[in-house]
């Protein structure tokens, strides 16, 4: 009985969806059939849509502290839950859907949420690491084989790409960002926004995307993940925000909120984030789910009293849907009811939960991610193997290379391959790579390997880590095990050269692995040492979540490569690039600083009042007086096989006005023998005006392939939008009065000129 009158319900919503969709809303027939629908919906099963369950099988979080399996299975037959996360496999996926759609009185789909960050199965090399490829084809490219992977499992929705500027390299997270530069995030979060959701979110092949952590939190005071930020207006719109608008525009489907508090409000109650910038001035019409119990934690936050004062805070503030914080399931009837909060902000939110089921097609197919003969044929295809190892050449920085010293000749010679890193597989998938398995990375000594012609000797010289490390567990830092020094010492006496793979292990960077120092970890240190007392050809590859401080490394090593970390084709792309078959060209994407006491450092940093004015013995300006104020490596570094020369820089007129757009050109040329790859930077300082703007700053970057002796003019353009900031009259505008241009290889730029700017508007 209960079966037919529901079939009967059912069937009258979708008949009646399909008939207004052709005659009233021709425009947005989504509309008409979300309306339809909401339209029968219980308070309690719109609240329902607005829960989101962790899936008990993988935990991406502290452990879910209400319900077990089988309640939650019921919650899912009751209407109570609107999405889960952490289900993945096309078997997996089913089971739930199957109950949502056929157990449960309006059969709505679930949205199947999971962390794709960098890869599902076949691992891309960690987001920082893209970032250094400058390259937005490949960065798409990378994310859209994430997207076919995961969706082929059964997922429709990722929670990324985080879009978090960071500055601050002690913050374990920002091995998931794009770096410090707002310019370089913001191409970057709409490259993988467009490479996570196509130009089609109902393919089957294609996933909505989340930008993410909405905001602030890359700027946790001291690195410390989870920690209080406390940003000024000039900041949050001129540095943080902007990577996120870039999101929006490509047409991000859904938000994510973060953990910490900005300025005194939590992220997750803050309607100024939620509802006044990003549903009303930006106008956005996906939805806000929390991060992993961050309703929660508003009352930890001292924010909300308990649990009923956070669901009223987060609801209010623009959350829509609830990560395991159960507030929303457990108080929003009761707060509808008494009157507390108005039905209409719930139906607000079950609307744009509603909208995006629609988008996917969930509504027309329930079971289309979960075709298992797809699963089993595109995840971990050629294909992808293909694409995330040309993701990985490109994503390797050349930091140092002394006379030369690279690429080595792939015949005759001895080596030795030393460092607990050089024969380990699993690292190099990185953190947040939790549908990938543990050692299925191709390793550098299976990189090398795949070259029969040198003699390659390994050892492993010290352990790095103690134990098994997983993503849900602390990693133990060797730092007592010497044993293996010695061999490792005699490895490398008298060998041609050295190559030495050290760095972070993969879960030591993401999420809760803030570090104090950053220097390598345990004993690697003295082990570099110790084998460069023997050998001096030594090539140091680093493997590593975010910027470290090498100085010693700098000052002795002669090479050294920034391997990060590159996922499962790592091996075969250090490789590649050791023996010279592909020429480096990755630039940092985040500045090195020399020493942890500098944090946070960055490039486009304010000149304060009191700057360097180069007086010897000078006290009283803006720096510390046992460490200069310079990085070791500048944000944009990164050398290559060849080098080049960059001369002849123009602009087209010394002023413009309005609208009017200047041509900046200036001759490139490659100086050295071999072809490669230069990514030219164009960065501009604002004098004076009404907010103090950075002493450079980003506008604009060119990637040319240049022939040995090979000479390119390049041209690039500069016009209000370039100039245009968060003015003191809030406000994005570019204001009247003297820039300067500068263009180089990197932000510590070779040539320089200037112009001035008039807006007759304001
Ligand atoms: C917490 C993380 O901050 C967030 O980025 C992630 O998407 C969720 N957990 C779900 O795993």
């Amino acid at each position: 009985m209960k079966n037919i009158s529901l079939l009967f319900i059912l069937t009258a919503v979708f008949f009646s969806c399909k008939k207004e969709a052709t005659v009233t809303s021709i425009n947005d027939p989504i509309t008409t059939k979300v309306d339809s629908l909401l339209a029968i919906m219980t308070l309690e099963e719109k609240v329902g849509q607005m829960n989101q369950y962790n899936g008990f099988w993988n935990v991406t979080g502290p452990a879910p502290k209400e319900g077990d399996a089988a309640a939650r299975y019921d919650d899912l037959r009751n209407g109570r839950v609107g999405s889960m996360l952490n289900v993945t496999g096309v078997e997996e996926v089913r089971k739930v859907q199957k109950i949502a759609v056929e157990e449960s009185r309006l059969g709505i789909p679930l949205i199947i949420g999971f962390d794709v960050i960098h890869g599902y199965k076949t691992i891309s090399p960690i987001p920082l690491a893209e970032a250094a490829s400058w390259n937005m084809e490949l960065i798409r490219r990378s994310a859209e084989v994430a997207a076919r992977e995961a969706a082929a499992s059964g997922i429709n929705w990722t929670f990324a790409p985080m879009v978090d500027i960071s500055r601050d390299a002690r913050w374990g997270r920002v091995m998931e960002g794009a770096g410090e530069d707002p310019y370089l995030g913001s191409l970057i979060a709409a490259a993988r926004v467009t490479g996570f959701q196509g130009d089609d979110l109902s393919s089957p092949l294609t996933i909505a995307a989340c930008a993410k952590h909405f905001a602030g939190y890359g700027f946790s005071e001291a690195g410390r993940d989870y920690n209080t930020v406390d940003v000024g207006t000039s900041t949050l719109y001129n540095t943080i925000l902007p990577p996120f608008k870039a999101a929006k525009e490509a047409g991000v489907r859904t938000f994510m909120n973060s953990f910490n508090i900005l300025n005194g409000i939590p992220a997750t109650g803050n309607a100024l984030l939620q509802r006044d910038i990003l549903k009303g001035d930006w106008d956005f019409s996906g939805f806000v789910v929390s991060d992993w119990g961050t309703i929660d934690e508003m009352i930890s936050h001292g924010y909300a009293k308990d649990g009923k004062d956070a669901a009223l805070k987060a609801i209010k503030a623009g959350s829509d849907m609830d990560m395991e914080s159960y507030h929303y399931l457990n108080h929003l009837k009761e707060l509808v009811e008494n009157g507390a909060v108005k039905e209409g902000l719930i139906d607000d939110a079950v609307r744009r939960i509603l909208r995006l089921k629609f988008e996917l097609g969930l509504f027309d197919d329930p079971y289309k991610y979960c075709d298992p003969e797809r699963e089993q044929e595109i995840v971990g295809s050629d294909e992808h193997h293909a694409a995330v190892l040309e993701m990985a050449k490109n994503s390797i920085v050349l930091l140092k290379n002394e006379n030369d010293l690279l690429p080595l000749k792939k015949e005759g010679l001895n080596i030795a391959l030393i460092g607990p890193l050089a024969d380990d597989k699993t690292s190099p998938l990185g953190n947040w790579r939790i549908a990938a398995d543990d050692s299925t990375a191709v390793s550098v000594l299976e990189g090398l390997n795949a070259y029969d012609g040198n003699r390659i000797t390994h050892r492993q010289g010290v352990k790095l880590i103690e134990g098994t490390p997983s993503f849900t567990r602390e990693t133990l830092i060797n730092t007592t095990d010497r044993s293996g020094i010695s061999q490792a010492v005699a490895a490398a006496r008298g060998k041609d050269a050295v190559i030495m793979v050290l760095g972070e292990h993969g879960f030591l960077s993401g999420e809760a692995r803030s570090r104090a120092s950053l220097d390598l970890p345990g004993l690697q240190q003295e082990l570099l040492e110790a084998v460069y007392k023997v050998n001096k050809n030594v090539i140091l590859v680093l493997m590593n979540g975010r910027p470290l401080t090498i100085n010693w490394a700098d000052k002795n090593i002669p090479a050294i490569v920034e391997a990060w970390q590159l996922g499962s084709e790592s091996g075969h792309a250090i490789a590649q690039v050791l023996y010279g078959d592909h020429t480096p060209s990755g630039k940092l994407p985040m500045t090195f600083p020399k020493d942890v006491g500098q944090l946070p450092l960055y490039y486009n940093y304010m000149n304060t009042g009191r700057p360097n004015t180069n007086n010897p013995g000078e006290v009283f300006w803006s720096h510390y007086i046992d460490m200069e104020n310079t990085p070791l490596y500048p944000f944009g570094h990164g050398l290559s096989y060849t080098s080049f020369k960059y001369d002849k820089l123009k602009i087209s007129k010394d002023s413009i006005q309005d609208e009017e757009v200047l041509e900046v050109s200036f001759e490139l040329t490659n100086t050295g023998e071999r072809t490669g790859t230069e990514t030219a930077q164009l960065y501009i300082r604002d004098h004076v005006a009404s907010r103090t703007r950075p002493v450079k700053e980003l506008k604009k970057f060119m990637q040319v392939i240049l022939k040995p002796g090979e000479t390119q003019t390049i041209i690039m353009t500069i016009s209000e939008e370039d100039l245009a900031f968060y003015t003191d009259h809030n406000r994005w505008q570019a204001e009247t009065g003297n820039f300067s241009i500068f263009i180089g290889g990197s932000s510590e730029t070779s040539l320089d000129t200037s112009f001035y700017y008039k807006n007759n508007i304001f």
